[in-house]
């Protein structure tokens, strides 16, 4: 599927609409540069999971963030866990925190920025991948490939 936006909430706008067809298991990969738009389409899905958009701080310093998912916003996922390996020195740190428990866990939706830097623990496994593109002024360039 392909995607314009125009403008940062129409991006956190598809991140919503695709969360309601992901399901426990999934783990989300999202490919682009600085500033394209990652983090803000990762806003969309959590809201989503009826969590406050703002209550999503940028894993960029923590390399993970954990978020329950009430009963009712969903049967099946109770956990999304939102990777950013952008200062990340190698896997193995990721390794130390405990990621393997949640990539591909039944009832956990994970969601991976720069996952260039993870290959080796991510490969062999099943992954949807979202590339974000700049393009003229505000506008992106979105590319959901599952
Ligand atoms: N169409 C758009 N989609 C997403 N973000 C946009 C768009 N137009 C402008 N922006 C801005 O670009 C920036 C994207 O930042 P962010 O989502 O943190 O990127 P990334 O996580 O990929 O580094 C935000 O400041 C946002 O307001
Ligand atoms: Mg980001």
């Amino acid at each position: 599927m392909d995607y314009i936006t125009k403008n940062s909430d129409e991006t956190r706008i598809i991140g919503k609409n695709l969360s309601t067809q992901l399901k426990g298991g999934d783990i989300v990969l999202l490919h682009g540069d600085l500033g394209a738009g990652k983090t803000t389409l990762t806003k969309g899905i959590v809201e989503g999971f009826g969590i406050d958009p703002n209550d999503v701080v940028s894993p960029t310093f923590t390399l993970m963030q954990e978020y329950q998912v009430d009963k009712s916003a969903s049967e099946q996922v109770s956990k999304l866990v939102h990777i950013d390996t952008y200062r990340l020195e190698d896997e193995e740190q990721l390794r130390e925190i405990g990621v393997e428990d949640y990539l591909g866990e039944k009832n956990t939706v994970c969601l991976i920025e720069w996952p260039e830097k993870i290959e080796g623990l991510l490969k062999d496994r099943k992954t949807i991948n979202i590339l974000i593109r700049h393009s003229e002024n505000d506008k992106r360039k979105i590319k959901i490939k599952e």
